[in-house]
């Protein structure tokens, strides 16, 4: 039985004092949540401040990018030694909306994998196609295409130390979602990419579901036999829709 791990993905959102209250919404109310895993991943102005009020809390603190390099002459970035430094346990890489504004390529998101397990934190790395790739019938190809391009520059042990997102470019922040069957399919789809390399690795490694996951439909997803879990973009940022999620992966943990 794998853990289920429910994170949020704050993008772009939150002042010191909105992120104060969410923050302090989620650690009181993630008190009843004992089996899922819980964690908030904030923009890195907010590190600092979710550090402070996470401590000693079960909700784990994230971040949404990181550098390729470890330090140095690289204007803007962050490194994942910072992160570690400022607490953070996971990170997600290659979130599409990365890959389609800011150009990354999986062999920049290889390297972030990278950089941050030699770090010590856990990366979510995500895959997803769009609907025009599902529409022509590549959506296999596209999510096969970018987990093989991350395996075959990390190597499968790198695989054993990170989490999964599927997240269909298409249901992200429109509302629409996969239906707990097409969010399956693509799910036991990613693992048996993981398994080609090995299958012990694949039983253990979490996926989660990301793309309109919400206090409605979380149930009904995390139900499903290889959802491991769930990134949560709009919904992470209202404290109680939040926790109806963490509920259900509690409800789901059995
Ligand atoms: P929404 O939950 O807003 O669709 O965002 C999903 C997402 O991109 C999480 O990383």
């Amino acid at each position: 039985m794998r853990r289920p791990l429910i994170a949020g993905n704050w993008k772009m959102n939150g002042t010191k004092s909105s992120a104060e209250a969410l923050l302090s919404g989620v650690v009181s109310g993630a008190t009843s949540v004992s089996k899922a895993e819980i964690a908030v991943c904030v923009p890195f102005p907010l590190l600092c401040l979710g550090e402070q009020l996470l401590a000693g809390s079960n909700v784990q603190l994230g971040a949404q990018n990181v550098c390729t390099e470890s330090g140095g002459a690289y204007t803007g970035e962050v490194s994942a030694a910072m992160l570690v430094d400022f607490g953070c346990r996971y990170v997600i890489c290659g979130h599409s909306e990365r890959r389609e504004y800011y150009g990354e390529t999986d062999e920049i998101i290889a390297k972030k994998v990278s950089a941050s397990i030699a770090a010590g934190m856990t990366p979510i790395l995500c895959v997803g196609e769009t609907l025009q790739q599902r529409e022509d019938g590549l959506a296999e190809q596209v999510i096969g295409s970018q987990i093989k391009g991350v395996l075959s520059r990390i190597g499968i042990d790198a695989f054993d130390r990170l989490e999964i997102a599927y997240e269909p470019v298409w249901a992200i922040g429109t509302g629409k979602t996969a239906s707990p069957e097409q969010a399956q399919d693509a799910h036991v789809f990613i693992r048996s990419q993981v398994a080609d390399e090995s299958a012990a690795i694949a039983e253990k490694i979490r996926i989660l579901y990301g793309g309109s996951m919400k206090a409605a439909n979380a149930r009904e997803l995390l139900s499903q036999a290889d959802i491991d879990g769930g990134l949560i973009g709009g919904a992470s940022l209202v404290a109680d829709d939040f926790l109806v999620i963490c509920q259900a992966g509690d409800l789901a943990a059995g």
